[in-house]
């Protein structure tokens, strides 16, 4: 099946707001899991002068999880979308979260130049992002712009199904009773992802091939290593 690309920014109140109040935590967890589990592997500990990235962090339901996860740690999420920060920030003020940051900053903008972001980076992570840009190289460059030397990647995406009656099928099995809405864009988000051989290519074209690309199950794929 063809890729459909979808709109890159998540902007649509309602679409914004369904998608923060979804409950994603099963996946969530997944990816701070990864980057627990890469870091051990490594034998790497996470110290306070570090700073962790979590590239496009919608409603920042990850980056707190980080956030909490390594209190020490200076972790700033970023995301193009104010709809997406304002449901990040309002959390952030009921929880207290005091080394979670997030800056509006739309990643084309990194990739291209345009914005120098200031800090680099000793670990970049996102989830469900890649599938967003109409151009993943944009993706791909803007986090090597932003990763220190030695930098940890930890990125989970969903997989294109190989039919429009297999995405169908995974939309059902995955999210059979969420609002309307949620399904329209998990189905959408399905239709306009890549495939594991795609991401594997990008990752050449982008000088990134040390990153390993692992299938994790029918829906979601991890790209993780260290550069
Ligand atoms: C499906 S959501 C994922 C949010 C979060 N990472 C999570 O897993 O809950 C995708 C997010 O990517 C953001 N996004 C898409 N393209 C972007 C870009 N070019 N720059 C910054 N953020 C972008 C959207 O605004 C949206 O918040």
């Amino acid at each position: 099946m063809k890729r459909t690309p979808e709109p890159e920014l998540m902007q649509i109140p309602s679409q914004v707001r369904a998608y923060a109040e979804a409950d994603f935590s099963r996946s969530d967890s997944m990816v701070v899991k990864s980057l627990e589990k890469y870091l051990k592997k490594v034998g790497r500990t996470l110290n306070q002068s570090d700073l962790i990235l979590d590239m496009a962090c919608g409603p920042g339901n990850i980056a707190e999880r980080i956030a909490k996860n390594w209190p020490s740690v200076n972790v700033v999420g970023i995301d193009g979308s104010i709809e997406m920060l304002n449901e990040a920030e309002n959390k952030l003020s009921e929880n207290l979260t005091k080394n979670l940051s997030y800056e509006l900053i739309d990643i084309n903008s990194i990739a291209t130049g345009e914005i120098d972001f200031p800090d680099k980076a000793d670990v970049l992570v996102s989830n469900s992002a890649l599938h967003h840009f109409h151009d993943p190289y944009r993706f791909w460059g803007a986090l090597k712009k932003l990763g220190k030397t030695k930098c940890i990647h930890i990125h989970r995406d969903l997989i294109r199904p190989n039919s429009i009656e297999k995405t169908f099928e995974i939309k059902e099995k995955h999210l059979p009773n969420s609002p309307e809405i949620l399904k329209k864009d998990f189905y959408a988000s399905l239709k306009a992802s890549f495939t594991v051989d795609e991401i594997t290519q990008q990752l050449i074209d982008a000088g990134l091939s040390q990153l390993e690309v692992f299938q994790v199950d029918d829906l979601y794929v991890e790209i993780i290593g260290c550069i």
